[in-house]
């Protein structure tokens, strides 16, 4: 790996391992831009969604209401949740059980977003998320990873789109598994979800002040990830591993 000759502006002093934190809205591709991006620098991945989503599994199937702050709270400091290098990516094990399907149900989304607007709940798995810090670098997937979890990253970016692109996305998606939904219903849906995030009192989806904004509206998948890359080899002076 090439180190930088000089000490870029924005690399940590503290000598904690490099964050690469990458947030913004639902469908802008972050999932797909941050498992990519980590597989070529050889980094650790963080889905902080997951981590929201397996809290609500978790409550909802041990009838923990979505208004218990400190029910919730408890559920948070018991949680055994893995991530897991499978054959199909990263699986989600939630006292040892494979969950991702259920990860991605309806039910888990809604209740996720109700126990992500908790503050007592977001600080409950403030450890938790940093715990994925480790050398030799961590790619971390949200929504407050550079306002909030990792403050001191080195590099940051906010992945956006086109409301109507992500609608778009997610309609080709869903038509892809069979389901058909109307496109002016997700669009609506994810323009309200959108103003709801920007808009709560804690942890809102919005750039970082020193975050980089890169708009995926036009841009393939590929072209993201080497946008990335190019950040991240620009701020740390470190080449990808494959
Ligand atoms: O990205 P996702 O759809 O998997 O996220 C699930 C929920 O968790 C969604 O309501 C947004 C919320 N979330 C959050 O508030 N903060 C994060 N860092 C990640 C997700």
């Amino acid at each position: 790996m090439n180190q930088p000759t000089s000490q870029p502006a924005n690399q940590p002093t503290t000598g904690e391992p490099p964050v690469l934190t990458i947030d913004g809205p639902s469908g802008a591709g972050k999932g797909a831009v941050s498992a990519a991006v980590a597989e070529r620098l050889g980094w650790h991945l963080l889905d902080s969604g997951a981590v929201y989503r397996a809290v609500a599994l978790a409550a909802l199937d041990r009838g923990v209401d979505a208004g218990d702050e400190a029910g919730l709270v408890a559920l948070c400091e018991g949680l055994d949740l893995r991530f897991e290098p499978g054959k199909d990516g990263i699986a989600v094990l939630l006292d040892g059980v494979p969950v991702d399907q259920r990860l991605r149900s309806e039910a888990v989304s809604l209740m996720a977003s109700q126990v992500a607007s908790q503050p007592e709940v977001r600080r409950a798995l403030l450890g938790l998320q940093r715990q994925f810090r480790q050398l030799p670098g961590l790619v971390a997937d949200g929504r407050d990873m550079g306002t909030v979890v990792f403050a001191d990253a080195p590099v940051k970016v906010f992945l956006d789109a086109s409301v109507e692109e992500r609608a778009h996305r997610r309609h080709k998606q869903l038509k892809e598994k069979g389901e058909s939904v109307k496109f002016s219903r997700l669009f609506r849906d994810l323009a309200e979800r959108d103003r709801r995030d920007r808009e709560r009192a804690v942890s809102p989806t919005v750039p970082a002040d020193d975050a980089v904004v890169v708009d995926s509206t036009e841009l393939a998948l590929d072209e993201v990830v080497q946008r990335l890359l190019g950040l991240v080899e620009e701020r740390l002076g470190r080449e990808e591993k494959n």
